[in-house]
């Protein structure tokens, strides 16, 4: 069977915690969001917006009040028994009794993958984010970031076909963080993931999307929807005046204003 064309589809989505009961919080309203297979999407807004809320949704992790999600062409439910997705979130969520190579295993061993692939490809996935010396350690010992990047391979080590990340590089220092941006990059175009990947940082999520989605405050709207044209990024991207006129428009997205046409194209 071929993979279908539409990677995760939300359609008129409200989330309500606790609804009818005292602390009744609406987190999103009216959510209608396409994401194409292979697409990477960017999604940034103010804090308390439902960003992680949108992505706990497409993950199964909570059930939408109103509306439906569909992930692979399938309800959400049915993608998450499939193991459709990958997910690092905002904590790196480690287990402590698990050195940093059975942590990445793991994913691999709940799909019943034979030990040796297993160490192989965690090996992989950990020398790339940089950490194949720190395998025999435990969570507890290592950073904050290095927990973050133990987390991100562990999310890459299935090659999943939706990949869900939750400010994943909030804690890295700028030079990882670049790096991981780029290999992230390589690993989604070379095996034709399609991501949801949360930001606070506007320079992140234009380098990396190929649209940026912009959530209003509480209670979360999308009131903007930017498309990046910036082509394969390479050395230059980051100078380049292509990347600042998208910086520009999602800002001016996030404010609630928008940028004239003209300014943006004199700017090219
Ligand atoms: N389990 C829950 N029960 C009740 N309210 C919740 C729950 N989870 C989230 N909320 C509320 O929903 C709103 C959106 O929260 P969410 O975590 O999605 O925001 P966010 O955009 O990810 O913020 P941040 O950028 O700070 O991570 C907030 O007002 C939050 O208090
Ligand atoms: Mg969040």
């Amino acid at each position: 069977m071929t993979a279908p064309e539409t990677a995760v589809e939300l359609s008129g989505v409200d989330k309500i915690f606790n609804q009818g009961r005292a602390g009744e919080v609406t987190a999103l309203t009216g959510v209608d969001l396409s994401i194409a297979r292979g697409e990477f999407v960017a999604l940034i807004g103010p804090s308390g917006c439902g960003k992680s809320t949108l992505l706990r949704l497409v993950a199964d992790l909570i059930e939408p009040s109103s509306g439906t999600v569909t992930v692979a062409g399938k309800p959400a439910r049915r993608a998450r028994l499939d193991q459709e997705y990958g997910i690092a979130f905002q904590q790196a969520g480690l287990f402590e009794w698990r050195t940093v190579l059975r942590n990445v295993e793991l994913p691999l061993e709940l799909r019943g993958h034979g030990r040796k692939e297993r160490r192989a490809r965690a090996g992989e996935m950990l020398e790339l984010v940089g950490l194949a010396d720190f395998a025999r350690h435990y969570p507890a010992q290592l950073s904050g970031g290095m927990q973050q990047r133990v987390a991100i391979a562990r999310a890459l080590a299935v090659h999943p076909p939706l990949l869900l990340m939750d400010e994943p590089f909030g804690a890295l220092d700028e030079m990882t963080r670049e790096r991981l941006q780029d290999e992230l990059l390589r690993v989604c175009a070379a095996t034709r993931t399609s991501t949801i990947f949360v930001t606070h940082s506007i320079p992140e999520a234009v380098y990396l999307a190929d649209r940026v989605v912009v959530m209003s405050p509480r209670p979360g709207r999308i009131t903007g929807v930017i498309p990046i044209e910036l082509g394969e990024r390479t050395e230059s991207t980051r100078q380049s005046p292509g990347f600042f006129t998208g910086i520009t428009k999602v800002r001016a997205a996030l404010r609630g204003t928008r940028v004239p046409e003209e300014t943006v194209g004199a700017e090219r």
